[in-house]
Parts: structure tokens; C-alpha cells; sequence
């Protein structure tokens, strides 16, 4: 259909919307990551800034598939990459978020495949692992304005994710600990911004706020 001209004088005169920033949040189950992430989106909306909150694995039918895999898949490459599937897609839409002039707030993403996988294969690809998880991700992965890495101690975090003595915890926790050395080593590299969860939650979401909130719009 062809526009009158007044329809696209007035289009003209909206002024296109500022490109989003992309603010990531990274961190070993029981980190308090997800909790941050959504305080951060409420007080984006509280100060009426567009803003998205989102996470990974998605809530698409991939995401399905990777939660399917956790509990199915016999390999760790087919664990990895369906995540990695996953995050193609949800790139793609982070992407589009941010051009409509939306921050983005994404809970987990390539660092959580680098520091996890990196522990899941290492078995299979030693300490090559990394690297070859970042070159597999590198064609569909936005660069962040800023990731944030929840630190804390794994033994703490298991607590707080109310696990029991036993084996499984202690297998958890040994995971854990590799998880948290891998990140570390990331946040290092990537110049990652460090957070100490460890602080009460209010002081945790004042330091991220302090960064978040200069987000231009
Ligand atoms: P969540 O507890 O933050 O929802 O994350 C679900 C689990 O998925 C968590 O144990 C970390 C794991 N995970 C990976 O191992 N690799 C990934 O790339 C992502 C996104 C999550």
C-alpha cells in the first residue's frame, strides 16, 4: 500500500528510538544473579526507562530442548550445543530489543556456557575448552555494555540454594568450585565487573544500580 505524504512527513518527524545498552548477569547457582537482574528491570521501570528482562536458557521451544538435554542428553557437546542454539535465536531478538531503543537485562549468557561447558568438557577438550566454546559462540554473540559477575563463595551459594548434606552436594559443590575458577578467569579476561554477592542484597543491587542507571535513553 502506498503512503500519502502526510503519513510519511509525520513518520519522518518521530525521532527513531536511541539504541539500547546490554547489561549482563553472570554467576554459579545461588549467586543471587536472577534476583538482581529483576531489581535492576523494576527500578529501570520505576524510573520509566523501556527496558527487557530476559534470560537463558529461553522460555522458546530451544530452551525447551536444553532443559530436555540437562536431563537427556548422554553427551556434553549435545548439551552445549543446544545452548548455544538457543542463544542464536535469542540474539537475534536481543538485538531487535536494543534497535527498538529497550536496555536489555539478560540473565546468563555466552559466559555462562564458557565457564560451565568449559568444566563440561574439559574431559574431551582440555584446556582448550574455553577457547573453543568462544569461537563456537563468536558468529551470533553481542558484545554487552557490561557484564556483571555475582561473587561468592560456592560453599555459600549451595547453602543458600538450601542443598543437603550428601553426595550430590559434595559432587555439586566440586562443580561448582571449577564453575567459579572459570569465571574468574573470564571476568579477568573480559573485564568482567565484580560484584561482591556476598553483601545484603540491597547493598548488591546498589552497586550494579550505580552503573545501570547511566544507561542513556
Ligand atoms: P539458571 O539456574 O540461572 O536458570 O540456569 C540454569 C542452569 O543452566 C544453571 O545451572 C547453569 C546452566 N547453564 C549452562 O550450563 N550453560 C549455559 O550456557 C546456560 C545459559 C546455563
Amino acid at each position: 500500500m502506498t503512503a500519502h505524504l502526510s503519513e510519511v512527513s509525520a513518520a519522518a518527524a518521530v525521532t527513531p528510538a536511541a539504541r539500547g545498552r546490554f547489561f549482563v548477569f553472570e554467576g554459579i547457582d545461588g549467586s543471587g544473579k536472577s534476583t538482581v537482574a529483576r531489581m535492576m528491570h523494576e527500578r529501570m521501570m520505576a524510573a520509566d526507562r523501556r527496558s527487557v528482562l530476559t534470560a537463558e536458557p529461553t522460555d522458546s521451544w530451544i530452551g525447551d530442548m536444553v532443559r530436555r538435554g540437562n536431563e537427556e542428553a548422554s553427551s556434553p557437546f549435545t548439551e552445549t550445543l543446544l545452548y548455544v542454539a538457543d542463544r542464536a535465536e535469542h540474539t537475534a531478538q536481543i538485538g531487535q530489543w536494543m534497535a527498538d531503543g529497550n536496555h536489555v537485562l539478560c540473565d546468563r549468557y555466552v559466559g555462562s556456557t564458557i565457564a560451565y561447558q568449559g568444566v563440561t568438557l574439559r574431559p574431551h577438550l582440555g584446556n582448550t575448552a574455553p577457547e573453543w566454546l568462544r569461537t563456537v559462540n563468536a558468529p551470533f554473540t553481542l558484545r554487552p555494555d557490561a557484564t556483571f559477575l555475582m561473587v561468592i563463595d560456592p560453599e555459600d551459594a549451595m547453602e543458600r540454594l538450601g542443598s543437603r548434606p550428601g553426595r550430590e552436594k559434595f559432587e555439586k559443590l566440586d562443580f561448582l568450585r571449577q564453575v567459579d575458577e572459570e569465571y574468574r578467569r573470564l571476568a579477568e579476561q573480559d573485564g568482567y565487573v565484580l560484584i561482591d554477592a556476598s553483601l545484603p542484597l540491597e547493598e548488591v543491587a546498589e552497586a550494579v544500580w550505580a552503573i545501570v542507571k547511566d544507561a542513556p535513553q
